[in-house]
């Protein structure tokens, strides 16, 4: 690793953060053919990699200057630090070093203001700065990752040799693509999270209410799912929880699942696309009842105190409960999908507007469907809607949903009763059905609202049979 060993101006691609995401992607690019030159502020950490899997093509140093001397030009750098201040750190040290023209990539969950404020710094300097969203954890980063780069053009056409060398490939083709300017990337990796929430939620839920409601053992579970993820409800997450349910805790025997206790930690992107969802006005229920129910689990002393106090209705089926359940959980779980993830784009359609991203959500369905968390087999259908109508409203009207959910909608709602009537509860599966009943009403309940404003608050309203009187006030008294 010394200076002697590492030629300058020799190496295509470097890595910054020799964490497990940074090892696995630096050796991955390493095996596309790339020279990879690699730094971390622990060089002994690179050795580590070098010892368990090293790769000829890769090159460590522990000096920043040396590091940025081996890359050819213009430089390419990926970021994998830790998001925050970290990143602003690294691009103090690293601008001096640089010429103009060279691209840094942060490839870790930034927040996407953050990114935007990046890339204005880097371009005044002549440097480009790319947010890349990369999804897929450790075997991602090291075998295929999804990737969402978004930055400037011309920035994006000096990495792209290389994002499209290590990502994914889908029958749907590579999954990378240049997502839009500045923030655009860390904004759809931001919402790919927040699916990914609400994904794992439904995935829960629709657990309890079998295991609870039918008295399923995680083995009976894993039998059930595994024929689901043969249809149409296949999913990499559908197939992640056949993996736990499966496995068998060494020392006790019992489903390992069993053992771990019922109390979920977040790092933060799915809290960013609530936040963000209440800042543009778009609703995103699945996401948020996601984020809730997390929250809700971390309360746990209070939900065993409170259990003394509020006693569960006691759990009895139907026949017709017990014969059907499994199926109308299948139907729902697969409705409920649909109805995320057309809130998640639904999202990134507002964003893309607000911030002239002019982002393709048919593109973005396509790089989803390898690689990432939340590839899908429905992610086909759904890029598809958007090829034929890339200003489709919304996704649950599109021709190839709308059917499907008006067939799946009994049984949604036949799951949703039987877990409300038994006490289970199933936040994601009821405000995802909310949404698309709201949002299939011609007719709500919010005159009632505005009435109510205008009395109390003098706020007033408009009428409907006098659309041309504008906004009015009376007096309720
Ligand atoms: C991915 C994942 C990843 C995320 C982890 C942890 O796309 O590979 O989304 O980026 O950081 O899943 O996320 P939470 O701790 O917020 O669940």
């Amino acid at each position: 690793m010394s200076a002697a060993t590492n030629p300058p101006g020799q190496f295509q691609f470097g890595v910054v953060g020799m964490g497990v995401m940074g090892a696995s992607i630096a050796l991955n690019i390493a095996d596309r053919g790339f020279k990879v030159a690699a730094w971390d502020r622990h060089p002994e950490k690179i050795d580590a990699i070098h010892a368990k899997e090293g790769h000829p093509e890769m090159k460590g140093t522990g000096s920043l200057a040396e590091f940025v001397q081996m890359l050819e030009r213009p430089r390419r750098i990926l970021l994998m630090v830790t998001a925050g201040a970290p990143v602003d750190q690294m691009m103090d040290q690293l601008a001096p070093l640089l010429s103009p023209g060279d691209v840094l990539i942060d490839g870790g969950n930034s927040w996407f203001h953050d990114t935007q404020r990046r890339e204005k710094a880097f371009r005044e300097k002549g440097l480009h700065f790319i947010g890349m969203g990369v999804s897929g954890g450790e075997e991602g980063a090291r075998h295929g990752p999804s990737l969402m780069p978004g930055g400037p053009k011309e920035a994006y056409a000096i990495i792209r040799p290389v994002v499209e060398a290590i990502a994914a490939r889908a029958e749907s083709g590579l999954c990378v693509t240049h997502v839009g300017p500045d923030g655009a990337g860390h904004f759809v990796k931001m919402v790919h999270n927040g699916i990914e929430y609400a994904d794992m939620q439904l995935l829960a839920e629709t657990y309890d209410v079998l295991r609870r409601g039918l008295g399923l053992t995680a083995d009976g579970l894993a039998d059930l799912f595994e024929k689901w993820n043969q249809g149409i409800a296949e999913s990499f997450l559908l197939e992640t929880t056949i993996k736990v349910l499966r496995k068998k805790d060494a020392e006790t025997g019992k489903p390992l699942v069993d053992l771990v206790l019922d109390k979920a930690g977040q790092k933060g992107t799915g809290k960013w696309t609530v936040q963000v969802s209440l800042d543009l006005g778009i609703p995103v229920p699945s996401i948020a009842s996601a984020l809730d129910a997390r929250n809700l689990s971390a309360m746990k002393d209070e939900r065993v105190a409170a259990s003394a106090k509020l006693p569960a209705p006691q759990l009895a089926l139907t026949d017709e409960e017990k014969t059907n359940l499994a199926s109308w959980a299948h139907d729902a779980l697969y409705a409920a999908r649909v109805v995320t993830y057309a809130q998640g784009l639904r999202l990134i359609q507002a964003a893309s507007k607000e911030y002239n991203w002019n982002v393709s959500l048919a593109e973005m369905a396509r790089i989803w469907r390898g690689g990432c968390i939340i590839r899908a087999k429905l992610l086909s259908p759904l890029r598809e809607a958007f090829t034929q109508q890339p200003d489709l409203p919304n996704l649950v009207v599109s021709d190839a949903f709308a059917p499907v959910l008006t067939k799946l909608a009994p049984a949604w709602r036949r799951l949703v009763g039987t877990a409300a009537r038994l006490g289970i509860p199933v936040p994601v599966f009821s405000s995802s059905l909310a949404y698309l009943d709201s949002y299939r009403s011609p007719e709500l309940p919010q005159n009632l609202t505005q009435a109510q404003r205008d009395l109390f608050g003098a706020h007033t309203y408009q009428r409907r049979d006098k659309p041309e009187a504008g906004f009015v006030h009376s007096d309720w008294s």
